[in-house]
């Protein structure tokens, strides 16, 4: 039997309870596929932090290396500031492993109340690794009356070409079309580029029609008629904001799954739901632990089981078809742990 090698980082806050809710559905599907899990369980989070003063020990990079994919629940917690959780963890695990990839997909599954009446099905690409979240030039200059911070945005010819080209292989796999989130239109200088190189992409996959539209307009089409989108591509921040805005049309922001994705496999990849520790709702066992389990779905389809992965979207959909089983983002009164049995008990 394949024995596929994990790390959890469940982190923080609800990542503490969807994390074993995706794993035990990850579990059942390959049960029933011939093929299994070991899991090695790191502790890593805010609550390390507090203990010792560091969110992972210095070696962990080296630690996940080894490992054939990455789970990880969430990380933040009130009292810890949020640059201090994410780029102590989240962020050197996306640039180290050369994760540039962020699959985000978004469906409206039957039964749910949306404020929209079209059909969704459509995967924000999200540049996972430069763009608007760089380190380079980030300073705050204090203390007098004109103080003020500055950040610089990178966008590279390699690393803006690699995730174009995997969007637009995306799209002509689906057979549908690809939308590129810009604002080139205003005065924000690296859009211009982002633009031109879109152009160049397209010009090597003449097979995908493609448009693009402004960030500002394209979050009011996304609202108004989502089904008109299939791929969106965008910058890190664009695609950040994107993918909240996509899910929650969808229903809520606690169905939505995330692929960290290092498509050349040099390096493990890492799965994730796209929200965070929710610390308002944390530790009453109320999250809905779709996005996490779906996510666990995506890895066990870049593992290499197509079927069970889709098996596992299937019964999140059979359940929230019947309806009678539903968390509270969704208008229920279900528990993170009867929606899970749920989900279990149709796989
Ligand atoms: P959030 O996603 O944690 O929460 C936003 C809202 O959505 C909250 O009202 C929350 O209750 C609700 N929500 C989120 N997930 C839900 C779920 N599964 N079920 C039901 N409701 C859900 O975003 P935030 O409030 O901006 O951030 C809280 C903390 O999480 C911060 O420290 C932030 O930095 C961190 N964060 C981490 C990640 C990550 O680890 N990948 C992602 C986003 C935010
Ligand atoms: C996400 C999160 C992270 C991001 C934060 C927590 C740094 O919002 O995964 O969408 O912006 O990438
Ligand atoms: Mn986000």
């Amino acid at each position: 039997m394949t024995t596929h090698d994990i790390a959890v980082i469940p982190g923080d806050g609800i990542g503490l309870e969807v994390t074993p809710a995706a794993l035990q559905v990850a579990q059942a599907a390959g049960r029933r596929h011939g093929f299994g899990f070991g899991f090695t369980e790191y502790d890593w989070s805010c609550e390390r932090y507090r203990r010792e003063g560091a969110m992972m020990p210095p070696d962990g990079l080296e630690r996940l290396s080894g490992h054939d994919a990455i789970f990880l629940g969430a990380v933040g917690a009130p009292g810890v500031p949020d640059h201090v959780s994410l780029w102590g963890l989240l962020i050197p695990i996306r640039r180290a492993f050369r994760q540039y990839v962020n699959l985000r997909p978004v469906r409206l599954f039957e039964g749910l109340d949306s404020p929209v009446r079209s059909r969704i099905d459509l995967v924000v690409v999200r540049e996972n690794t430069e763009g608007e979240y760089s380190e380079i030039g980030g300073r705050m200059s204090r203390g007098f009356p004109e103080e003020m911070a500055v950040q610089e945005s990178v966008f590279t010819r390699a690393g803006v070409t690699r995730v174009l080209d995997y969007a637009f292989g995306l799209a002509a796999r689906r057979g549908g079309h690809l939308t590129s989130a810009t604002k080139s239109n205003g005065i924000v200088h690296t859009m211009p580029f982002w633009d031109e190189l879109v152009r160049e992409r397209a010009a090597e996959h003449p097979e995908v029609r493609w448009d693009q539209e402004h960030i500002d307009a394209l979050c009011a089409k996304l609202v108004l008629d989502p089904g008109r989108f299939d791929v969106i591509v965008g910058s890190n921040l664009f695609g950040d904001i994107l993918s909240d805005l996509a899910a929650a049309v969808a229903g809520s922001i606690g169905i939505a799954p995330s692929g960290n994705l290092n498509p050349e496999r040099e390096f493990p990849s890492m799965f994730e739901p796209v929200h965070g520790s929710a610390p308002d709702i944390a530790g009453r066992g109320v999250a809905n632990p779709i996005g996490a389990i779906w996510s666990a779905a995506l890895m066990v389809e870049h593992l290499g089981h197509p079927q069970a992965a889709e098996e596992i979207v299937a019964a999140i959909a059979a359940v929230l078809a019947k309806g009678d089983v539903r968390t509270r983002d969704l208008g229920g009164t279900a528990g993170t742990e009867e929606f899970t049995q749920a989900v279990l008990s149709h796989l």
